[in-house]
Order: C-alpha cells, then structure tokens, then sequence
C-alpha cells in the first residue's frame, strides 16, 4: 500500500514538474521578464538539482524529464551563455552519471543473474546422454580426472539426471556438515526400489519420516553399546576361528586365500549378530543354506553397485537389454524368501519360549528377537504404530547385512595385500604387538585401543583404498549454491573418497604406503602425551571412511571393531608373504569398481605361525 501511495505521488510530482518546465520555457521566452526571470529559474535549477543529487530514487524519473527540459531551453543559453552553459554542464555531468550508473547496475545484476543460474563447471555433454558415455569402467577414477581438469566441484548431466562430484575436503564438508539438511537425501534407483523393499530401509531411504524412525530404531535398539557389548563373546569366538582356519592351512603347507577366510569371519559376525546363526565353519547353519546365502547376497551387492542406465535413460529401462531389471526382481524374490524363512524361524522360537524375556534372555536375544520384540509405540504412548511390520524388518536386516558384512571383508583384504607387499610395515606392526599384548596370549577387543600403529595402518589402508569408491549417493532436495554455483534441487551427489584419498593438492606421494603420515603430532613419549589415534574423518575431512553429517554410518564402532580384530590377530599370529616364490612387490592392487570397491583378483599368501602352537587350539 505505501508502495504504492510513494509510487503515485511520485507520479504526481513527475506531472507538475513536467507542466512547471514547460510554463518556464514559456516564460522565459519574454524578453522584458527575463532577468528576474532567469534568476528564479537559477535558484529553482540549484534547489532541483541538489533535490536529484540527495535522492537517487524517486530521482529515476524527475531526472529524465528536468533533465531533457533543462537541456532544452535555448533562449537561456544565448542570452546567458556563460552561466547558462555552466547550468548545463552540470547536468549533463548528471545524466551521464546517471547512464553510467545505470548500465553498471545493469551489469551487475545480470552478472548476478547468471552466477545464480551458474552450474559448476564439467566437461562438454552429448545431447540425451549428456556425460553419461564418459565414464568408463572405474568410474571413480574418470570423475577424479574431471575434477583435476575442472576444479574442485564437477557438473555432470547423466542422461536425464544432475549429478556433481567433488574429492575436496571443504566441499565435502559443505556438504555433509553445512548443508546436511539439503543433501541427505538419497535417489530413487531402481536398485534402491527393487532391493531395498521400495526404499523402505535406512541406507537407500530417501531423508523423510520414515527414514528417520528406522534409523532410530537402528540406534537405539540394534547398534547400542550395551547391545554390541552382549555379542562380544560371538566376536572372540570368530577371531579364535579365523586364527584357527589359517593354522589348519599352515599345518597342511596351503596357500591361504584371504578373500575367502577373511569373508567368512565378516559373514559369520554379522549373521550371528543379525540371526543367530554362524554361515561358515563347525556350526554353520549348513553348507546349502550357506552357499544360497552367499551367492544371493553376492548377486545384491554387484547390483546395488551398478550405474545402471535405465536410471538416467528413461528408454533404456524401456529395452533393458541385459535383463538388468529382471535380475533385480528375481534376486529381490529369492531374498525375501530368505528373510522371510529366518523371520518364521524367530517367530516360531519366541512362541515356544512360554514367559517373557528375563534380562539374562536379553543378552541372547539376535537383531532379529529385538525387532519382532519391540513394543509398538501404540503400546509405550497410546497411539502410532503396534510394532515393526514384516518388510521394515526384512528391509532393516537386509541393510545390515549388505552395509556391514563387505565393507569390513574388503578393508580387511585391502590392508593385508599392503601390509604384506611392504614388509617394514608388517614387522613395525609385529614389534607394537608384542609390546601390547606379548607373545603369552591372544590378542583381545581392549587392546585395540593401544594399537596405535596398526590404527594408522588401517587409516591409511581407507586412504587408499576405501570401502566404497564413492559414499552411497546423496541427492539435493531443493535448489541450493555451493562456492557461488547452482545446485538445482535433485542433483545426484558423488562424494569421490577414492580421489579424496588421492588427491594431490592435501596429500603428498599419493600411491606410497604409508602409515606413518597419520601418526599424531603432538605424541610425545617422552613427556607422557599419549594422543589417540582415530579411525575417522576428523576436523580436516582428509579421509572420510565412515561419512558425516546425518547419513553417517551408524555401524562404524562395530566396523572399526571387525576390521582391527581381525587384522591383530593375523599380524600377531603369523608372518606373511607372497606364494610360489613371488616377490612382496609382485602383489598386484587393481580394484574393480561396485558398491565396494574390491582388490580385482583374492589375495593369495602363505602364512608361517610365529607364537607358541597351545595358543591356536
Ligand atoms: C569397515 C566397516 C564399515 C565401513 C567402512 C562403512 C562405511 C559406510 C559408509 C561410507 C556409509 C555411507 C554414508 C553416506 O552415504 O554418507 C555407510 C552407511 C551405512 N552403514 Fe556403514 N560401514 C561399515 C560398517 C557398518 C556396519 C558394521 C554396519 C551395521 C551393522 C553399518 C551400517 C550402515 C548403515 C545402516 C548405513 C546407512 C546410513 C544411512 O543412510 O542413514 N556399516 N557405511
């Protein structure tokens, strides 16, 4: 309303001036009244023009129209040329600075115009597929290019779809930290839909109510201290028989494939935690079950980790010529079949169980006993839901077996293939364990935390070859600026750790193995300073193994837990070297790319037992 009002008394005062202006012209064309006349137009020129200096706004208009008046009146310039002139001048200075500072208003705000709608940089796109068709098979390594070429933040249209990638610290920080509430999100991928029963779960989840509510079932009944702690004797177990598996080999003078123990000791720690059941070695549920188990959850993984086209090319998913999408619906059928048996199985044990769960009970309770024990929260508050239904809690165990079991067999494999390629690093591993835990005994889960070089060997192994090549992807929710660029909403977001690792602008001799670069600073023996050292991403954002921000893996206590337990043992243990004769340096460390992100062939290495023999049994 005010608005307006100044609007229109603006215009008022544009007309008067206008109608003034032209009585003056009038007037000042009678000779006999010109000097009085000419002085008051002099006063009234002065009083205008300081009125034009002192308000630049509404002076837009009055401006224009005065100012083409006052460059009108030619009888005042003849008459009065020397005053005149200077009359003229002054407003001429005006009007031009008026223009000028027009066009740089003008200027800038297209400028600004354009940064807004300004899309990172990012290599030249073919129309439909867009950059599609330049990544490769290692798309990681094809995106960390993109970013040594064009900058830290990448722009890549995939098909239909937006998409930026970046390995840099302070934008990865200003995605997961600064801008979490935008991009925690997560596409909508057909594997998301097909595998993860419709998005249903945690890690696939798009960020929303139903996300959160199964998040906080995860960490609040399933990932505990208290809960992790009732399982550590199934983890102690499973460390003496990973140990045990490598001596038979040891004994019988056979090649020990890594992959393949190191696999079975994740698989049977999550499965016993998850299910009750061990999936390998003397009580395993059964080579059958077993073998069904392995090759399905083998089959999800490969096709969680796919591009697939048919998510960025709406005509592709329409062919699908390599029955990529048929294969997703079968895998998701024989997996729920799966998960529906073991839900039966617990279903059907709970109701032999006459009574209620005493606490000593509790401690024997799986992941699956907690779900389908949970009081709805109907009961705990009067309204919302009973308990979990049947697919939130197949979605939620499918989730922790596919988030937890190949993260930690992969590092695992990883930090093994370095180790025992670089024997300095073995035998400074050997001398911490001996100090820390002798040559008399096992090592145990509270010796971990004094195991500060074996800690940076895993730091290091997740700086060069981290689970994932890239975080589960994220996605924008609505449109946002990262450095001054446009991020419409729905960009799909490729956090590349693996060039994180590697990127030369925050780490020095990128493909050197060495643990060393993470030992802390400040640690001083002398004077007693005993800093720790952590296996995450820390203030620098220079390795980022478990993510931040919301997404943040709510399994890394645990993780961290599987990957040194098992790496302490084997060090401890054994020593190690390549088979056949081959030199340390000869162990190859391609990788493939997927979900993990895998050594391209198993580790193969020979183990020698270095402890007294009544230890192994
Ligand atoms: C060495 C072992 C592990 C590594 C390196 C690892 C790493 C990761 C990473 C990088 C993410 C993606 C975060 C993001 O997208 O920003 C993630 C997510 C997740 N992890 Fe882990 N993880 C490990 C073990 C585990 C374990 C043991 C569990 C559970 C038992 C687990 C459960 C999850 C879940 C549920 C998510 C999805 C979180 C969400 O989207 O809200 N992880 N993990």
């Amino acid at each position: 309303m005010k608005d307006f009002e100044r609007e229109n008394n603006r215009s008022k005062r544009v007309h008067i001036d206008i109608q003034r202006e032209e009585n003056e012209k009038v007037v000042l064309c009678e000779e006999n009244e010109l000097s009085s006349e000419v002085k008051r137009k002099e006063k009234r020129d002065d009083h205008e023009s300081k009125k034009e200096r002192d308000n630049n706004t509404h002076g837009n208009i009055c401006i224009k129209k005065s100012s083409l008046n006052k460059l009108i009146p030619k009888v005042v310039q003849t008459k009065y040329p020397i005053k005149q002139v200077h009359v003229d001048e002054k407003y001429k200075v005006l009007l031009c600075a008026y223009l000028v500072s027009k066009l740089v208003q003008s200027s800038i705000a297209d400028k600004s115009k354009q940064n807004i709608n300004r899309l990172p940089p990012g290599p030249k796109q073919w129309p439909i597929v867009g950059n599609l068709f330049q990544l490769g098979q290692l798309p990681h390594r094809d995106m960390a290019s993109f970013c040594e070429k064009y900058g830290p933040l990448v722009y890549l249209r995939l098909g239909n779809v937006d998409a930026i990638t970046t390995n840099d610290p302070e934008i990865i920080r200003e995605i997961l930290v600064q801008q979490d509430d935008v991009f925690a999100s997560r596409p909508r991928t057909l594997a998301a839909v097909h595998l993860a029963y419709g998005c249903g779960d945690v890690a696939l989840a798009p960020l929303g109510p139903k996300w959160k509510r199964m998040r906080r079932i995860c960490m609040e009944h399933l990932l505990t201290t208290k809960r992790l702690e009732s399982f550590k004797k199934h983890r102690a177990d499973e460390a003496q028989n990973l140990v045990k598996d490598v001596w038979d080999k040891a004994q019988k003078g056979q090649i020990v494939n890594l992959r393949e123990i190191l696999g079975g000791f994740s698989m049977n720690n999550v499965t016993r935690m998850l299910l009750g059941k061990q999936y390998f070695g003397a009580e395993s549920a059964g080579p059958q079950e077993a073998m069904e188990f392995m090759h399905v959850t083998h089959e999800l993984f490969w096709l969680l980790g796919v591009i697939y086209l048919g998510d960025y090319l709406p005509l592709w998913r329409w062919i699908d010529p390599y029955g990529c999408e048929k294969k997703m619906r079968d895998v998701e059928k024989r997996i729920d079949d799966f998960h529906m048996r073991i839900i039966e199985e617990h279903r059907k044990k709970k109701d032999s169980k006459s009574n209620n769960i005493d606490d000593d009970d509790e401690t024997e309770m799986d992941f699956v006993d907690v779900l389908l024990s949970l009081l709805g929260e109907d009961e705990e508050d009067g309204n919302g839901k009973q308990h979990m239904d049947d697919v939130e809690i197949k979605a939620l165990i499918q989730d922790m077996i596919a988030a937890a079991t190949d993260t930690s067999a992969v590092t695992n494999e990883w930090a093994m293939a370095e180790v025992i390629k670089h024997p300095h690093v073995l035998k400074k591993i050997q001398e911490e364990l001996d100090i820390v835990v002798g040559w008399g005994r096992m090592v145990m889960e509270s010796d971990l935390i004094n195991l500060k070089y074996l800690r940076c060997v895993v730091r290091e192994t997740f700086r060069m070859h981290p689970a994932g090549p890239f975080l589960i992807p994220h996605e924008s929710i609505r449109d946002t600026n990262i450095n001054g660029y446009y991020i419409p909403a729905k960009t799909r977001v490729f956090i590349n750790t693996h060039g994180l690792g590697r990127n030369t602008k925050i780490w020095d001799n990128i493909d050197e193995f060495r643990p060393e670069r993470h030992l802390p600073p400040n640690d001083d023996k002398e004077n007693n300073i005993n800093a720790r050292v952590e296996i995450s991403h820390g203030p620098d954002f220079k390795i980022l193994p478990f993510s931040a921000g919301k997404r943040k893996c709510p399994g890394a206590p645990l993780g961290v837990k599987l990957v040194l337990m098992a790496l302490a043992r084997l060090f401890h243990c054994y020593d190690w070297s390549p088979p056949n004769g081959a030199r340390p340096e000869d162990i190859e460390t391609n990788e493939v790319y997927g979900m993990t992100m895998p050594k391209a062939k198993p580790l193969m290495a020979v183990a020698k037992p270095r402890l007294p023999a009544h230890l192994y049994h």
